[in-house]
């Protein structure tokens, strides 16, 4: 049941541009927010795959000088954030364009809260202190279907001190125009495309069921669950798909307006984590394997709504008890996981010997308290005892 003898909020401050060919607007994006000279946040993938190549030739055809970071990695550290916030303060930079995935996105926020904040991004560790001015200008170009961060408020940066990912952010952080062109799509593979695609529709069943759900991230949850169940195994199977491509881009992005200013629950708990820990490890393919056991294990805490997200997930639930639904919702997703090509916990690496540690870390993450359904240690112990295929 929603909690409606509390106050709640929602806010949402970026402006969204989407549809095939929605790069073209890039100029347009940058002279409404005032600014003349970009620093674009990027990855090597990005530039191999001949997107920044594409991005920078609108800007030139519109006489728009840029300039270019493109070593953003997986799992971003705070140092990956302070070398692009030294070339955008070294290049005179006035704006920001992340482009890329999570990490190149996140990245890119992180720069935004420098630019504009003192000391580095650990200081605005979302757990400790809030930011205390609008970041800067930033336009968020994603080049995967998954994370949803052009639109989220959050951005997930790596402390290698502590083995652990941080969040850093809050409505201040929220990017000023999101560019969501499913063209720029088309060349991710198909591992990626499930494994990112997996990530989206856990962000949309998390914030639907989690302790922080409210009708106006129910809604865009729900949708964002629909549009998963029916695109991504047509995305993953035929990368030219561009209906396929465009509602993946729409799953992923709503499912971010989901994330609303708060958390998930407890598969981004246990992911992020366990990214912290094996960064090697990617976020998609981790939330894929583990998403099946999550719903299993949190059913019994909001019954009615794990059953809503099987009938979203194109489960036929009329007749059906609670537990069958919710039931079958699980096995959806396993089903899915598995025609996507999803690789379980022990093909990612994860051995028993493991779980202890893993299980406490992700019990103390902040994303815990907001499950569904109440977890300590135990509970994320017959998660990744689940996932390892053990009971
Ligand atoms: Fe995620």
């Amino acid at each position: 049941m929603d909690n409606y003898y509390k106050i709640r909020e929602f806010q949402c401050t970026t402006k969204a541009k989407h549809g095939v060919g929605a790069l073209k607007s890039l100029p347009d994006s940058i002279r409404e927010l005032g600014a003349k000279k970009p620093l674009i946040v990027t990855d090597p993938g990005v530039v191999k795959a001949g997107i920044l190549e594409k991005v920078t030739q609108v800007l030139k055809e519109a006489g728009i000088e840029c300039a270019v970071y493109d070593q953003v990695v997986p799992n971003p550290y705070i140092e990956t954030v302070g070398q692009a916030t030294q070339v955008y303060l070294d290049k005179a930079c006035d704006c920001l364009i992340g482009l890329g995935g999570g990490s190149s996105m996140d990245t890119a926020k992180g720069v935004g809260v420098e630019a504009t904040h003192e000391g580095n991004v650990l200081k605005w560790e979302a757990a400790e202190r809030d930011l205390e001015r609008r970041i800067a200008p930033l336009i968020t170009i994603p080049t995967t279907a998954g994370t949803g961060s052009e639109i989220t408020v959050w951005a997930v940066i790596t402390d290698p001190a502590r083995k652990f990912k941080f969040n850093v952010g809050g409505p201040l952080l929220s990017p000023h125009i999101a560019i969501v062109d499913p063209e720029l799509h088309v060349s991710m593979p198909p591992h990626v495309t499930a494994g990112t695609g997996m990530d989206a529709l856990c962000h949309a069943i998390e914030c639907y069921t989690c302790h922080f759900s409210q009708p106006h991230t129910d809604a865009a949850a729900l949708l964002a669950i629909e549009h998963c169940a029916a695109y991504l195994r047509r995305a993953v199977g035929n990368g030219q798909d561009m209906e396929a491509r465009y509602y993946m881009a729409m799953s992923a992005h709503l499912a971010g307006i989901s994330y609303g200013t708060e958390s998930a629950g407890a598969v981004h708990a246990l992911t992020q984590t366990l990214g912290g820990i094996k960064p090697e490890i990617h976020h998609g393919p981790a939330v894929g394997a583990t998403l099946g056991a999550f719903m299993e294990y949190n059913w019994i805490g909001r019954p009615k709504k794990f059953r809503r997200v099987a009938q979203a997930l194109g489960v036929e639930i009329s007749g059906l008890s609670d537990r069958d639904a919710c039931m079958l919702g699980a096995e959806a997703v396993y089903d899915l996981a598995e025609d996507v090509e999803i690789p379980s916990l022990s093909d990612l690496g994860i051995k028993e010997e493991e779980i202890p540690l893993l299980a406490k870390e992700a019990a103390n993450d902040p994303q815990t308290p907001g499950n569904p359904r109440d977890i300590d240690e135990s509970g994320y112990t017959w998660m990744y005892r689940r996932c390892l295929g053990l009971i």
